[in-house]
């Protein structure tokens, strides 16, 4: 972390886990336990159509809420889908764009990711990019190269006054949900390399206020070791957010 060029943010995706009817005691108990939290920005992104349960009960709190997907078109004919302007209107601030989850199991392809991400800072929110390699694409030696296409992909389009409203994710497809975690020189590896990248497209003044966050696997053991590293910001926590107590000790981690 480097707190004096930019933020620190926690961030959980509950993915598609806990009932609507669940989010007021969640975020009770989330609001007992981190009720002044000032070294970080803590992040919720619930189900969509929970999205609304989740602003209320953090509405008097330091907790900010985001979508997990958008849809690439502004409005229109689109069954099931939710535009970035109904998530901004809402009072939603972030948005998790080109999740691996969605990558893998919907095909969502770099060029979508391209279009959400654009689409997401037209409507002023913060998109949450995902990066990420396979376990085959880390055993052949690409990771680099594979992050380094997606991040391009991935910008292209977004210009220079609008980059420092972007967050990047770092997220091996391998370690996520599956209790094995990138070691910290792992995952500092590939973030610093996501940074030289900002820096060879945006300049290094920007490049080094944008947050980088690690997801897979982060909890509250391995958290503060990650987040020691210069170039990780925060995490994107999935498992470990769905309990109020082992979100809050990845917080207390970031409180280094
Ligand atoms: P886990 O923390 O469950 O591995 O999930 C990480 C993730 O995908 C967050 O977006």
């Amino acid at each position: 972390m480097n707190r004096k060029y930019r933020k620190t943010i926690i961030a959980g995706n509950w993915k598609m886990n806990l009932l609507p009817s669940e989010v007021k005691g969640y975020g009770e108990k989330l609001k007992c336990l981190a009720p002044k939290v000032k070294w970080c920005e803590i992040v919720i992104c619930p189900p969509s159509l929970m999205l609304q349960a989740a602003l209320k009960t953090f509405s008097n709190a330091r907790i900010h809420v985001g979508a997990q997907n958008i849809c690439t078109e502004a409005k229109g004919a689109y069954t099931g889908e939710i535009s970035a302007a109904q998530v901004k209107d809402l009072g939603a601030k972030y948005v998790i764009v080109g999740h691996s989850e969605r990558r893998q199991y919907y095909g969502e392809t770099d060029k979508q990711v391209n279009l959400k991400v654009n689409i997401a800072i037209e409507n002023g929110l913060i998109p949450i990019i995902c990066l990420g390699e396979t376990l085959e694409q880390r055993e052949m030696g690409i990771t680099l190269d594979h992050i380094r296409l997606q991040l391009k992909i991935a910008l292209s389009g977004v210009p220079a006054d609008k980059i420092r409203k972007v967050v990047i994710a770092y997220e091996p497809v391998w370690a996520i949900g599956t209790g094995k975690t990138a070691t910290s020189e792992e995952a500092g590896e590939v973030c610093k390399e996501i940074r030289a990248q900002l820096r060879s497209l945006y300049g290094a003044r920007i490049a080094r206020s944008i947050s980088i966050l690690y997801g897979g696997s982060m909890n509250g053991d391995n958290a503060a070791e990650l987040l020691a590293q210069p170039d990780i910001d925060g995490g994107l926590i999935g498992g470990a957010s769905l309990d109020p107590e082992k979100f809050y000790s990845i917080i207390l981690a970031a409180n280094q």
